[in-house]
């Protein structure tokens, strides 16, 4: 059987509030919710999903390091360290994988400091303001990149 292409989404701090937190901003779905939609959605596209959640920064970088030659592209939701962390943007630098960075909220209606991204910097593409649909859409995306990538 052919080994299916392998997809990490992280998720960073506080997202496993979702559900109770800010319900109006992020609706009521919890983040188990999210993970059993993304695993519907990836096994439509026959991709193997590792699906996780951290509130540390060095945790998340440590994942994204070792998602090279384990992972053909990352879904990124960084929380509040999308606004922030130049680490992860080098750890995602180093690894030189497809990235697509994915939002909840449609950050750009929101508070400034949210407008700018520094994942968005690297991301092939950024998809916000559809709630869990959005994960759902990132998945589809990245099956297309690792499609285009497989085309000799
Ligand atoms: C978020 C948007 C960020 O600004 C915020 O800090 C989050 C969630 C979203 O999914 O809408 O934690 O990434």
């Amino acid at each position: 059987m052919a080994i299916q292409p392998s997809v990490l989404l992280l998720n960073g701090p506080n997202l496993n509030m979702l559900g109770t937190r800010e319900p109006h901003v992020y609706g009521r779905e919890t983040l188990d919710d999210v993970e059993a939609l993304c695993r519907v959605e990836a096994s439509r596209l026959g991709l193997d999903l590792d699906f996780r959640q951290s509130n540390h920064e060095g945790e998340l970088v440590t994942w994204i390091q070792e998602a090279r030659g384990e992972h053909d592209a990352i879904i990124l939701n960084a929380g509040a360290y999308t606004h922030t962390s130049i680490a992860i943007l080098d750890a995602l630098a180093a690894v030189d994988l497809p990235v697509v960075e994915v939002h909840l909220s449609n950050i750009f209606r929101r508070e400034p400091f949210r407008h700018h991204s520094y994942v968005s910097t690297i991301a092939k593409g950024v998809i916000c303001g559809f709630g869990s649909h959005g994960y759902v859409l990132a998945l589809q995306a990245v099956s297309r990149l690792i499609d285009a990538q497989a085309q000799p």
